[in-house]
């Protein structure tokens, strides 16, 4: 596992000793490198001073691609990533797969502190807050890198003013590709910024479900068949999610966003977007 080395960054480095000297275009520096597996990995990165975005929402990073055979010209390879850090915090926090022959990741899964990524600094995205009506619970259902965004969301005061309760389910194969979001949700009771922020114990509206679907874990199976059988809401304490007091994110492989959607507008709930707040939203945790 790779040490958290932190680096001054490039807009406020007090150390004339280190000099960090941008060379890409949107060049932004790595400051930290955190490996979980050997396919999964975070980091994080310098904020472009005046970029501003809504937690939940995704931009365009990446690496300068190679020469081109003939022309030798180099172009960006760029890559949608949601932004894993929440609105407030001065740094960005991305939280990525390792494609072994993924065009960017082979090689981003490389990057280490002190080295430079490409970041265009215009975010979008549906997984925000505005595309939702007000309501009691939010659901933030996960898998694998799907989490991301809401690691934005978890570290978000609007998350906790909005609802009195927040429950976030991960479904991954393995149990190790749970660590990042584990360890996040574990790491807010400690956090005295956002305990200070929030209010005391802001964490306790947190209602964790990871379940893993070919290893064994305390919670073994598909989030869509432990909702459909009705066992999650049993673990959880929960009814079942209705339009009245229910909102909902999706985030994860395209087979899963579309049965989850299917399930919960069985339930009643409507699909929301920027433009037109309703119950809940989805995205794409990758294109397939
Ligand atoms: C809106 C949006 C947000 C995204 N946010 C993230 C994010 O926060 N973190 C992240 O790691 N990726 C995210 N992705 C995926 C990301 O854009 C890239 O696909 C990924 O970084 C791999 O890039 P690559 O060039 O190495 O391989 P690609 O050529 O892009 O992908 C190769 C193959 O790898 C698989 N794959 C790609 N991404 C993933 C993934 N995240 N999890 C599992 N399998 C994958 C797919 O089967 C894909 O066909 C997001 C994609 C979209 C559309
Ligand atoms: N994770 C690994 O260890 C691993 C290793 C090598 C290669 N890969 C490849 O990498 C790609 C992405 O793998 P990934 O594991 O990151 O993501 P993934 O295949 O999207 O699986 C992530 C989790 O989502 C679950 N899931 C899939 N479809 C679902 C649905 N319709 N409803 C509910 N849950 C659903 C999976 O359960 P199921 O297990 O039941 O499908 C798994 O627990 C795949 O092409 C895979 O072959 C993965």
């Amino acid at each position: 596992m790779t040490e958290m080395i932190p680096v001054p960054n490039s807009q406020n480095n007090s150390n004339p000793a280190i000099k960090v000297v941008p060379a890409l275009p949107d060049a932004q520096t790595v400051t930290q490198v955190k490996h979980y597996t050997d396919r999964l990995f975070s980091f994080r990165c310098t904020r472009p001073a005046s970029m501003r975005f809504r937690s939940g929402e995704f931009v365009m990073i990446g690496l300068m691609g190679d020469p081109h055979p003939e022309t030798s010209k180099v172009k960006p390879l760029l890559r949608a990533y949601s932004i894993a850090s929440p609105n407030w915090d001065e740094e960005l926090e991305f939280y990525s797969i390792k494609v072994q022959d993924g065009p960017l990741t082979s090689r981003l899964q490389h990057i280490e502190v002190g080295q430079e990524i490409i970041l265009r600094p215009k975010p979008v995205g549906t997984l925000v807050h505005d595309a939702l009506l007000p309501g009691k619970r939010l659901w933030l259902f996960a898998t694998g890198t799907g989490f991301a965004p809401f690691a934005s969301l978890l570290r978000e005061p609007q998350t906790y003013e909005d609802y009195e309760e927040i429950i976030i389910t991960h479904t991954c194969r393995e149990i190790g590709e749970l660590t990042y979001g584990h360890d996040l949700i574990k790491g807010l009771e400690m956090d005295e910024l956002l305990n200070e922020v929030i209010g005391d114990g802001f964490w306790k509206k947190i209602k964790y479900y990871p379940t893993t679907t070919r290893e064994p874990s305390q919670i073994i199976g598909r989030i869509t068949d432990l909702l459909r059988s009705g066992q999650a809401f049993t673990d959880l304490g929960v009814p079942v999610l209705s339009p009245e007091s229910d909102r909902a994110m999706i985030c994860g492989n395209m087979a899963f966003n579309l049965e989850l959607k299917a399930m919960l507008e069985g339930y009643g709930l409507v699909e929301g977007a920027n433009s037109n707040p309703q119950h809940y939203v989805v995205e794409k945790a990758f294109l397939d």
